[in-house]
Order: structure tokens, then C-alpha cells, then sequence
């Protein structure tokens, strides 16, 4: 089977938003063994001044992790949201109309229209494995972030558990595969490796369910010796 185009990639995505929530609780569930509320811990925490949410989608999950936030009284923050699929990013405009501090933008993640160190955080929630160049991808990402700058993000694994609940996961993964909207799971030494190739430093991780979660961080520019 030949890797999918992103302009493919984004033509899978042509559920309405209500079907694709729907659909992503069982994905959640049965391919990633993960939990909503692993996922608002997770990402809730990772919101600097500036923040970049890296393939949106919907909005369903940024909107669950921003009442997160409130809900913990964590401060309001300026967030960029980017998606490639402009029936994705519908959904979105529609559920954060009117908010002021959240602006959208249809972008690929492989080349992002912001300038270098734009942002002080990144979140990447449930997507990595969907991006055609995810190397291109990590590059930018790292791009756009500030030196310091974080970025979290989980990357769903192979089927580790045991069975039936890694065949599910097999046959979920499979289907997501023929209809577009997964590239690849990974194996966990695999992405880490790609991540420090783009030039990041791990600040921590752990695997759950099928979930790799990973914080990472831009290096702080080194300083020059006279
Ligand atoms: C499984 S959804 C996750 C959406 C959202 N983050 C969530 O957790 O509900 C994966 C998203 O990645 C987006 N995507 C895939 N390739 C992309 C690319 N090259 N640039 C930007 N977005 C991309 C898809 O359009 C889709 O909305």
C-alpha cells in the first residue's frame, strides 16, 4: 500500500465533527488504552504565553483540555490552532467563534506560516501518527517554538497489551490505515530517535496503554565563547 498523500490524509477527515467525537472516544479507548482524563493531565499543563495546538482537529479535545485549565484556575493564554483538513477546521471555527484569544488557521504542520520562535508551547495531542512527514513536521515544530519552549505530545505504539485487547487495537489500527486518517503506529525507540534528531531534548516520558507520551523541549541557544 503506498503512504498516503497529506492532501489524501485530509480528505479522510470527511466525517461531521459530531461522528468524528464519537468515532475518536472509541479509537481512544480500544487503539490508544489511553482515557480522556489521562489526556487533560497530560496536555493541560503545557500552555505557555503564546501557544501552538498542532493539528487541532475539531476542537473537541482543546476545548475539554481548556476547561481543564479553568476548572484549575490556570490563566487564560493566546492560542494558535492549525489543522490541514479544512472540514476539521470548520468544526473548530465554529466552536471557538467569538473567542478572541483563539485564532485558526489552516496550515501543514510540515511548514508552518510563523515566523522562527514564535511560540512558548506546543501541543501535538493524538496526531504524530497521522502526519505523512513527521520528520518535516518535529523540524518545524521545532522551528516555530521558542529556545526553553515545550512541547507535548502522544504517539500512539503497536499493540503492546495482551490479547484480545491488542487484536482490537490491530484491527483498528489496520482500518484507520486504508481509510487515511493513520499514517503508522510506532515503535517507542523509533519516534524517540526522531525526536532527537529534530533537535530536541526529552524532559520526560512514559508509555501508556498503546501511548508513548513524551515532553520534550527546544534546546536554550547555547552562548558563543568569545
Ligand atoms: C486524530 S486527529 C486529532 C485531532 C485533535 N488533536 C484531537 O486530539 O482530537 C489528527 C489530525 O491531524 C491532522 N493532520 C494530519 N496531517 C496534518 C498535517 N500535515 N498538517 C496539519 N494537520 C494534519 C488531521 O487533519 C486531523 O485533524
Amino acid at each position: 500500500m503506498h503512504a498516503k498523500s497529506r492532501d489524501e490524509i485530509a480528505a479522510a477527515y470527511i466525517s461531521p465533527p459530531w461522528w468524528y467525537d464519537v468515532r475518536g472516544f472509541f479509537i481512544l479507548t480500544f487503539a490508544y488504552n489511553s482515557t480522556l482524563t489521562r489526556q487533560l493531565r497530560f496536555f493541560g499543563p503545557n500552555f505557555g504565553a503564546r501557544h501552538l495546538e498542532v493539528a487541532c482537529g475539531t476542537g473537541t479535545l482543546l476545548e475539554l483540555v481548556l476547561r481543564w485549565r479553568r476548572w484549575h484556575h490556570l490563566p487564560q493564554r493566546r492560542i494558535v490552532g492549525v489543522d490541514y483538513a479544512e472540514s476539521m477546521l470548520a468544526g473548530a471555527e465554529r466552536r471557538f467563534a467569538g473567542q478572541p484569544n483563539i485564532e485558526l488557521r489552516h496550515a501543514d504542520v510540515a511548514a508552518l506560516p510563523y515566523e522562527d520562535d514564535s511560540f512558548d508551547t506546543v501541543n501535538i495531542a493524538n496526531a504524530i501518527h497521522c502526519f505523512p512527514d513527521v520528520d518535516g513536521a518535529l523540524n518545524d515544530i521545532r522551528r516555530v517554538l521558542k529556545p526553553g519552549g515545550t512541547v507535548a505530545a502522544n504517539v500512539l505504539l503497536y499493540p503492546r497489551t495482551i490479547w484480545p485487547f491488542n487484536a482490537i487495537a490491530d484491527w483498528l489500527d489496520n482500518w484507520g490505515i486504508r481509510k487515511g486518517i493513520l499514517v503508522t503506529p510506532y515503535r517507542r525507540d523509533d519516534i524517540r530517535q526522531r525526536i532527537l534528531n529534530a533537535g530536541f531534548e526529552i524532559s520526560s516520558e512514559v508509555v501508556f496503554g498503546n501511548c508513548y507520551e513524551v515532553l520534550i523541549q527546544k534546546p536554550l541557544a547555547r552562548s558563543v565563547n568569545p
